[in-house]
């Protein structure tokens, strides 16, 4: 009897033990216990919050084109204040396009919640999503003013070119984010939307992959030109070797130098590109340079990385 109570009392013991020792990896790994910065290394703060910007962009972009309202409807909360977004609209979609940008734009409200639960953050930025801005992005695409205009919220195929702009943009800065991480926390955080923000990338390119040869109306162009187009003009951007590619490569491009067919975008390894924080920011500006806003950041992107630009050309102007 007096063994028997022993022993389990020391198994008590033994595992209350285990429990404890259990808890701050379970605390960490477990998000709804609520905002964890104390839990992230000071070095990868900034590197965090960075991407909220293109989270910002994401969502608000999905969320309008599919339900014709954004975070002010949808998680007020999550937008901190921030101003609304300038020109998204509604899209009329074909059923598969519709269901799939849906389910995009509800990914993106978690994954800024994923985000904002493991740094402060900061509220969103003024986004300028008007179709007038995006005909300015395809028209320095092709070198030239398209006529009419390209209209991203006219139909699906539009639409998802003008996606094809947007998550790729933000999975290279994931790619890029994820060497200089210090933190497990904050290095699982990145891993996950990475792993979401390809996935987003690869179904928009295989959308767009089987019109490949299609043109998009009213123009005589077909969408492998748009892909490549828009692809080359981040490029230019960014001021990078090759970090981009369309549907259609020369072959030495292609995966193993053996196909033109390039459904997802990779090096000579067919491993992911990488960005940091100041070619992203040159790219969605759309100026080819971080310290001069525009494009979908007519006030420029928030945080600390992006602010230091912002700062650093206020300087010397
Ligand atoms: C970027 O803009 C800043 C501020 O106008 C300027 O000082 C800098 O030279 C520009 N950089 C490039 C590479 O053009």
């Amino acid at each position: 009897m007096a063994t028997t109570s022993f022993l389990s009392s020391t198994a008590f013991v033994f595992i209350s033990l285990s429990v404890i020792s259990l808890l701050p990896s379970a605390y960490s790994a477990d998000f709804s216990v609520g905002y964890e910065e104390s839990a992230v290394p000071k070095s990868d703060l900034d590197l965090l919050e960075f991407p909220l910007n293109l989270e910002y962009l994401e969502a608000e972009f999905f969320l309008y084109a599919s339900l014709g309202y954004g975070l002010d409807k949808v998680d007020p909360s999550l937008a901190e204040g921030g101003p609304s977004p300038i020109g998204a609209k509604l899209v009329d979609f074909d059923i598969v396009t519709s269901d799939v940008i849906l389910q995009f734009a509800y990914q993106e409200v978690g994954h800024l919640k994923a985000i904002k639960k493991t740094v402060k953050g900061f509220p969103r930025p003024q986004l300028d999503l008007s179709a007038s801005m995006f005909a300015k992005v395809i028209d320095k695409a092709f070198g030239k003013p398209l006529n009419p205009p390209f209209d991203p919220y006219a139909n699906s195929i539009n639409f998802l070119i003008a996606s094809y702009l947007i998550p790729y943009v933000g999975l290279t800065g994931y790619v890029g984010a994820n060497p200089k991480l210090q933190g497990a926390i904050s290095k699982s955080l990145v891993a996950g939307l990475l792993g979401v923000e390809s996935g987003q990338d690869a179904v928009i390119r295989a959308l767009l992959y089987e019109h490949l040869t299609e043109n998009v109306s009213p123009y005589q162009i077909v969408v492998a030109e748009f892909t490549d187009r828009i692809s080359n003009l981040r490029n230019k951007l960014g001021r990078t070797d090759s970090k981009d590619e369309g549907l259609i490569v020369p072959v030495d491009f292609g995966a193993e130098g053996k196909v033109v067919g390039n459904v997802l975008a990779g090096d000579q390894f067919s491993v992911a590109f990488d960005r940091t924080p100041e070619e992203i920011l040159r790219i969605v500006y759309g100026t080819g340079n971080e310290s001069i806003p525009g494009g979908f950041f007519p006030k420029g992107a928030n945080g600390n990385i992006a602010k230091s630009h912002l700062q650093s050309a206020k300087l010397y102007n």
